[in-house]
């Protein structure tokens, strides 16, 4: 466990502050007694909350807290897809736009209105019951940006089968490791995806997947690229095949507010990725709640856009499920932040005139560097409300981001959360917060959260620590998928009776929360989730090697980068060219067994790696090395000599 970035906590120096927008704050969702009636009745308003779903049955008990399981909503029962989509339907707003699609090829756009999704969510869901799926079954989807994967999952949740989506940039390897994991029997797919002009082929990983997945008897396939791709009868069919011509009607069962929702894989400690279960009624309500109250949705009116992938938590809740649970109009884009030009973005903003964003610091970064130009080309004022997620965000992006896409006028929100979490925790109220750039300020209305010491008291204002949930929240996780004792070890066993998040952070002196990054293996890259146990196990699996050992070091646009540092076996030439052979065969290793997006931005070929007397290996100096800083304290190390002529060898390097 290491204590929190000291450089980040200078972060604390920043000190402007910006009131939230006037005709923002007179029109919000959250007024400011929204702290208050949650303080006094954190149930209730949660309750409230749910009410704003609909349910088939109202529950009995708001919640049953026995340490570390919650269920929330207890007897109530409900259907995700329903509340998603049927009911605003029914509610005469069918015509409303679900989603405007915009595909990566220019011009290749779709308006998808509510009554077109209900209708295909129906006609997936009979496609799939007429595939054997049954409520409970677990459904494994592989898929690019695109309307279908929508369809896909909401066509399991209506039939109460879990799905678990797995980011498409991720190998056939991690494909076949989730789809095992969670004994998937029916893969959702694409023969493969566009990314920047090209076509990234799925189906062919998908293949290589499922011939290690005996289990696995079908799988249905969008038609999206249209090149040629290998087919196994009796196994494969196509979406066009079977959904195409499915009826629209389907009657959706009820289920129980804790019927699994998905599985939803990401990266701990260990080198075998997590396989967080998220549930029903409690996760909806708090992904429905937090849209309204910290996006301010206004369905009339509003066009959202989360950009960010559908295989990470934050497409799940900020694109699937929250913003339909409101019936607001979204965005959803297909392809690169560059695709047709690095104003793409921009260009979508006032095509749809899009009145709140939501992206990730690294991209805002991205963005800092190409230039204001891109924005200033086009007419970004629809725009009311940025929001930010995925690590911490540095004052001068989030100032950036709110001068040049909005306009010096927009309210910004940082938000803090987690895939275990379900939704946003902490986080600023557009209509309320006075925010600071860098802090993602206070626990959401009905959530409880503190900095503790390694003892677990809370610390004073100023004092660096760990974060805390002190409460069981509605969209928490309850469980990992096949791994209750994990469950426990790893969010309940820090401190006694509190989830531990794993992350650090800072209260100032108004005791408002600046978060500080992780304080375990688990890196951060352009908001990704990678372990470092899970980039070494790949390392060392290659044939040559002979010990690895990784660190996240931090990096201007992306966060933090990966930085290995290798150890040869004897006898391996790692000489000149057949070292640089040797480099480019790792970083293909890592790509094979985790994908693109674990691929170390550097590689480090050293004779030996520094260890202490009892044969550790010291990350904490290899991450000096990595961040070209003087080396820490050495007097621990067996041989110091090993770790000063890797430092050498890194500023020859670089
Ligand atoms: C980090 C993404 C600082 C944090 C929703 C957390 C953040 C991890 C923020 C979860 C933020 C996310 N400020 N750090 N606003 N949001 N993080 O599971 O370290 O992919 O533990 O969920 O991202 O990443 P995950």
């Amino acid at each position: 466990m290491t204590t929190p970035d000291p450089e980040l906590s200078a972060l604390l120096h920043e000190s402007r502050q910006f009131d939230p927008p006037a005709e923002l704050a007179a029109h919000a969702n959250a007024q400011p007694d929204v702290y208050q009636r949650a303080k006094e009745d954190r149930l209730g308003f949660w309750a409230d909350q749910a009410r704003r779903l609909t349910w088939d049955r109202e529950w009995d008990d708001v919640l049953q807290w026995e340490l570390p399981y919650a269920k929330w909503f207890v007897g109530g029962t409900l259907n995700a897809a329903v509340n998603c989509v049927d009911r605003h339907v029914d509610a005469g707003n069918g015509d409303r736009v679900a989603f405007h699609w915009v595909g990566e090829p220019e011009d290749d756009t779709r308006a998808i209105t509510y009554r077109q999704l209900k209708d295909d969510v129906c006609r997936a869901a009979n496609a799939l019951t007429d595939l054997g799926v049954r409520a409970g079954d677990r459904v494994a989807i592989y898929m690019p940006m695109i309307p279908e994967t929508v369809v896909a999952m909401l066509a399991c949740a209506r039939l109460g089968a879990p799905h678990t989506v797995v980011f498409a940039g991720y190998s056939a390897d991690a494909l076949k490791t989730r789809i095992i994991d969670c004994d998937a029997h029916v893969v959702i797919t694409a023969d493969g995806s566009w990314r920047k002009g090209s076509i990234n082929p799925l189906k062919p990983a998908v293949d290589e997947a499922v011939s290690e997945c005996p289990d696995v008897r079908s799988v249905l396939v969008v038609r999206r690229t249209e090149q040629d791709v290998d087919w196994t009868d009796g196994r494969d069919v196509w979406w066009h095949d079977v959904v195409d011509s499915a009826s629209p009607e389907h009657v959706a069962e009820m289920f129980d507010a804790e019927h699994p929702l998905y599985v939803m894989y990401t990266s701990g400690t260990t080198g075998k990725p997590k396989g967080v279960l998220h549930t029903t009624g409690g996760y909806l309500t708090h992904v429905s709640a937090t849209c309204r109250l910290i996006f301010d949705m206004k369905p009339e009116t509003d066009v959202f856009w989360t950009a960010a992938d559908i295989g990470w938590v934050t497409g799940h809740s900020y694109i699937v499920y929250g913003p339909l649970a409101n019936g607001v109009t979204s965005v959803m884009y297909e392809g690169a932040p560059d695709a047709g030009g690095k104003d793409r973005w921009w260009k979508i903003i006032e095509d749809y005139k899009v009145t709140i964003l939501y992206t990730a610091p690294t991209t805002i970064r991205t963005f800092m560097k190409w230039g204001e130009e891109y924005p200033r080309a086009h007419d970004l004022s629809s725009l009311r409300i940025l929001g930010s997620v995925g690590e911490p965000i540095n004052p001068e992006a989030w100032i950036w981001y709110r001068k040049n896409i909005g306009g010096n006028k927009t309210a910004v929100v940082d938000t803090w959360w987690q895939t275990e979490n379900g939704g946003v925790l902490i986080t600023p109220l557009p209509g309320i917060t006075r925010t600071k750039p860098g802090a993602a300020m206070q626990p959401f209305p009905g959530i409880s959260a503190d900095v503790v010491n390694n003892e677990g008291r809370a610390v004073a204002n100023g004092e660096a620590g760990f974060v805390v949930i002190t409460e069981p929240w509605p969209g928490m996780l309850r469980g990992i998928w096949g791994d209750d004792e994990r469950y426990k070890k790893t969010y309940w066993s820090k401190f006694e009776g509190v989830y531990f998040a794993g992350d650090g952070a800072k209260k100032d002196e108004d005791g408002d929360f600046w978060l500080l990054g992780r304080v375990d293996d688990v890196m951060n890259v352009s908001g990704h989730r990678i372990s470092t146990t899970e980039v070494e196990s790949a390392l060392v699996s290659h044939p040559s090697v002979a010990e690895a050992a990784v660190v996240g070091a931090s990096d201007a646009v992306t966060g933090q980068g990966i930085v290995a540092f290798v150890s040869i076996k004897a006898g391996v030439d790692e000489e000149g060219d057949a070292g640089a052979a040797l480099v480019d065969d790792l970083r293909a290793t890592v790509a094979r067994q985790i994908g693109k997006i674990a691929r170390p931005r550097q590689i480090l070929l050293t004779p030996e790696l520094p260890k202490t007397r009892s044969g550790k290996i010291m990350r904490r100096l290899l991450l000096d090395v990595a961040e070209h800083r003087e080396l820490g304290d050495v007097t621990t190390l067996a041989d110091s000599s090993v770790v000063s002529a890797i430092a050498d060898q890194m500023e020859a390097s670089t």
